[in-house]
């Protein structure tokens, strides 16, 4: 998991574009997919120069800086999360071999690398680094000057023939010095295609300041790209298509725009999020067109089960659209985290829809767990965020969520969209199925359009949730509790203090409490408790009443969120949060917000990079 840039120029095309430049500005865009180390190599003179430091882009930059690299119309660039070997300027990206003559970038795994570094080694290669890559970029050097006899195209194919495991590779030679040629297996690359320029990125965003039109290309394939296109083989050689496309983001969109950090935008972004996922999906009437859905309807009629396959913060967006869909559909819906689905042996048949939700479309775990659906016959849609990602490519059809570019590594707006996709999907479903009326599914589309303005307005009342998190900053561990869709909320309250504030989180179910988790209550442990609507059913509101005062009787800190006019918690809270009054199964589009307010609050007091983390990357794209 980590960025790759590529940038190719003709100087009488685009002569204020210098590849040092634009390769460093796609790697500050991908930084979020890892911020180990950084490093470009670019070409000029007849010559490789590369700078790769530990650390993050700026440290790279500093580097430069201090060395500076000659102007140039090719380079290549990466951003790392280290998996083979410590994050060290040694380990970094670009591995430069043949002495000096080839330089390349990888993102993955070569798992068999151990017999082939041993197989070079016996040819008389030695190796500096412990990394994967550079044994990757050695048999690439060796076939380039052997069997390939200089072509480097050709070398590449050879190269990955070789390798097993899941890759991206970049590489550029000084024999070729046009060219960058580039192959992907089970790892991301789109191709990016401007006017005398063409670019490389992991995503579209390490070329999004410089075009809107980018290609997809499948697994297996190797593109090579000079300033005036783009041509794609297969790992055989084979003539091969890439899919072209538009790209929707806007380069701004990417960018803090004055707030702190990207993890602060993304929370006031979430209006729009929710907006937007929803613009297009229904008629005036409120009858679902989910035209992307082109799966047989008469599949979708006869589905006998649901599983929910996703990581993280995606997989409890899945938990959340669980109550909605088994409610609105009556199918009986599971929802599992991919690795645990993938390693199992699920119960899956072609009566199964399994339902990817990933934001990224990368997260390796997810991907994996959607071929083994698809090879057991199950239909997969996928709710993805991120067009041309692999998860969408790799499923029979795909509803995206249109959230924008998430660049902070703590996901907030995706998940927001993603619960708003998978209720659209659930009433497309109960439409199709005829488990609803028309105008009951009216009525729950119109309250999602509402939630825009709610979200807004729990987004407004920051300030509270702010003094909060600075009060509590110093704060051992903090435990969430919520019931029916407060539950999944609760946990990714949990997460998101865990991931970005270091600190020890615990979500739960409300009813388990006094199944053991109230033995953690002492004097001062501060709880977050989601209290579900009281206009909603059963009598869930009285009894998560009752679990705050047996908590506050307990002496811990409760800190309460409930709907605008609940005066039934002011009375066993220490602090109440207020959230505008919704129907049950919105409620987890308006709670999750201050959670995720806080979390940003307390990483921000404690002086943490909120948008990355330690030891995470952006997504997940080794197993
Ligand atoms: O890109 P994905 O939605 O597939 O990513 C899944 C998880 O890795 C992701 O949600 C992760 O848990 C976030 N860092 C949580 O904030």
């Amino acid at each position: 998991m980590c960025g790759i840039v590529g940038y190719v120029g003709n100087p009488s095309v685009q002569p204020e574009h210098d590849a040092l430049e634009v390769v460093l500005e796609g790697l500050r865009r991908l930084e979020y997919r890892g911020y180990d180390s950084a490093g470009v190599a670019v070409y000029a003179d007849g010559q490789i120069a590369a700078r790769k430091k530990a650390g993050k882009v700026a440290a790279l930059e500093a580097e430069i800086e201090r060395s500076p690299l000659p102007a140039s119309q090719l380079g290549i660039g990466h951003t790392r999360w280290a998996t083979h070997g410590a994050p060290s300027d040694v380990n970094s990206h670009p591995h430069v071999v043949a002495g000096g003559k080839l330089a390349v970038v990888h993102n993955g795994i070569i798992e068999n690398f151990v017999e082939l570094r041993t197989e070079l080694q016996a040819k008389g290669y030695t190796f500096i680094s412990e990394t994967d890559t550079e044994v990757a970029a050695t048999l690439l050097a060796d076939t380039l000057e052997g069997e390939a006899a200089g072509n480097l195209s050709k070398a590449m194919q050879m190269t990955c023939q070789r390798l097993e495991g899941a890759f991206t590779i970049l590489a550029i030679s000084v024999d070729a010095p046009d060219r960058i040629v580039a192959a992907r297996l089970n790892s991301p690359l789109v191709i990016g295609v401007g006017e005398g320029e063409m670019f490389l990125g992991s995503d579209v965003s390490g070329f999004i300041d410089y075009t809107k039109q980018a290609v997809e290309m499948d697994n297996g394939q190797i593109v090579t790209i000079t300033a005036e296109g783009y041509d794609i083989v297969t790992f055989d050689g084979e003539p091969a298509q890439g899919k072209e496309f538009t790209i929707e983001w806007d380069a701004a969109a990417a960018k803090k725009d004055g707030f702190n950090s990207f993890m602060e935008k993304e929370i006031h972004d979430q209006p729009a999020a929710i907006r937007d996922t929803l613009m297009g999906r229904f008629d005036e009437n409120g009858k679902l067109t989910l035209d992307e859905l082109h799966i047989d309807e008469s599949i979708l009629r006869s589905v006998d089960k649901i599983i929910v396959i996703a990581c993280g913060t995606a997989a409890y967006a899945g938990q959340v659209a669980r109550y909605a869909i088994e409610h609105w559909c009556r199918i009986p819906t599971e929802v599992e985290l991919a690795h645990e689905f993938r390693y199992r042996d699920p119960i899956v048949n072609e009566k199964t829809l399994v339902v990817a939700l990933s934001q990224s479309g990368e997260t390796m775990d997810t991907l994996m767990a959607v071929r083994h659906a698809r090879e057991q016959g199950a239909k997969v849609i996928a709710i993805c965020n991120t067009y041309g990602s692999s998860i969408p490519r790799e499923a029979d059809a795909c509803l995206y969520t249109h959230a924008g570019p998430e660049i902070s590594v703590a996901s907030t707006k995706a998940f927001l969209a993603q619960i708003t996709a998978t209720y659209l999907l659930g009433l497309y479903l109960a439409q199709l199925r005829g488990n609803m009326f028309a105008d009951e599914i009216h009525s729950v589309i119109a309250e999602l359009q509402k939630i825009p303005e709610k979200v807004q307005d729990v987004i407004d009342n920051k300030a509270q949730v702010e003094q909060l998190s600075r009060d509590m900053v110093d704060a051992k561990s903090v435990l969430f509790l919520g019931r029916h869709v407060g539950f999944p909320v609760a946990l990714e309250g949990a997460l998101k203090l865990k991931e970005i504030a270091y600190l020890h989180a615990e979500g739960f179910a409300a009813g388990e409490l006094k199944h053991g988790p109230i033995a953690l209550i002492e004097e001062g442990q501060p709880v977050f408790v989601i209290v579900p609507s009281p206009r909603g059913r059963d009598s869930l509101h009285a009894k998560v009443v009752s679990n705050i005062q047996e908590i506050r009787a307990r002496g811990a800190i409760t800190i309460v969120i409930a709907e605008e006019g609940d005066d039934a918690v002011e009375q066993f809270a220490n602090h109440v949060i207020r959230i505008p009054q919704s129907p049950t199964l919105m409620q987890p589009l308006l709670a999750t917000v201050p959670l995720q307010i806080f979390a940003c609050g307390v990483a921000t007091e404690k002086g943490y990079d909120v948008d990355q983390p330690r030891n995470l990357a952006k997504s997940v794209t080794v197993e």
